[in-house]
């Protein structure tokens, strides 16, 4: 459970959560209006969506007995994988990421609650992937490999700060993010798995070192 770990201990350091057992407890609760369409855990089978043991790091649609839509059929056979981007992507606005979906989902905003769900679904439902490896998507290792410099990520916050800590509606709260799941949230954006206007126009203009600086400093923020 080495990458599990890795993701909860992440989180309980960015959130001050008290336990992995919050963030177990947290999780279940998230998962409840999934359970509407679908199982996870041990006896699972396939409802109105397919179980989903084993789903992290698994093709897309691929799970056996399953008739999927198109899209995810398509996706699987151009070999994509669920890792977790691709995870937080999805459960962000499944319709953006994967058109044409059968998934009547409107999707999570909050970054931390997609981290807490997918860290929860790999620990009730396991991962395809071999323990212990991929513990990060590569793309993010990459951006997070840059030095973590907050003094530069404060100054380029300057033109964040003017929508992320007004609070305003549909903006969702980027202060105290894991640095992870931050780079996730704006190299989708970059790559436009993830569509919104202004931010897949800032995010154009970020190289990797930048994301990791504005990563390292809000992380710092309460
Ligand atoms: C209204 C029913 C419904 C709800 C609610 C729902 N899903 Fe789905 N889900 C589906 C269906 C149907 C598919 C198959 C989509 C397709 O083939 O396009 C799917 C596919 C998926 C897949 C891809 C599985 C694979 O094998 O490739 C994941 C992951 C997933 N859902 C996660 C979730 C999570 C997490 C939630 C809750 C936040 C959720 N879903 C909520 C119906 C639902
Ligand atoms: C004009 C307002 C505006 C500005 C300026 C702005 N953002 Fe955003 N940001 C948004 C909105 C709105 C969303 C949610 C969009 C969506 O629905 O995908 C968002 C989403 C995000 C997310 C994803 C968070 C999540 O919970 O999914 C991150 C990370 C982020 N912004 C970082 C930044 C950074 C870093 C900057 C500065 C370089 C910035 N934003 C500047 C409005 C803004």
């Amino acid at each position: 459970m080495m990458r599990l770990a890795v993701i909860l201990v992440g989180l309980a350091f960015a959130t001050g959560m008290a336990s992995a057992d919050d963030a177990t407890a947290r999780g279940e609760a998230l998962f409840r209006p999934c359970a509407a369409c679908h199982m996870i855990g041990e006896g699972a089978v396939h409802r109105l969506g397919p179980h989903l043991n084993g789903v992290s790091g698994r093709t897309i649609g691929t799970a056996e007995g399953f008739r999927y839509s198109a899209s995810l059929s398509e996706a699987g056979a151009e070999g994509r994988v669920w890792d977790d981007v691709a995870l937080d992507s999805f459960l962000a606005a499944p319709r953006n990421y994967l058109p044409g979906t059968s998934m009547a989902f409107r999707g999570i905003r909050d970054a931390e609650d997609r981290a807490i769900l997918i860290a929860y679904m790999i620990e009730t439902g396991g991962a395809e992937a071999p323990q212990g490896e991929v513990a990060v998507d590569p793309r993010i290792a990459a951006v997070l490999d840059h030095p973590p410099d907050e003094a530069y990520g404060a100054f380029l916050s300057s033109e964040c700060t003017a929508c992320h800590s007004g609070g305003g509606e549909g903006i969702p709260r980027i202060a105290g993010l894991a640095p992870q799941s931050f780079a996730a949230g704006l190299l989708a954006y970059r790559d436009g798995t993830r569509e919104h206007q202004v931010m897949n126009m800032l995010a154009a203009r970020l190289g990797d070192e930048e994301i990791a600086a504005l990563a390292a400093y809000f992380a710092t923020l309460e």
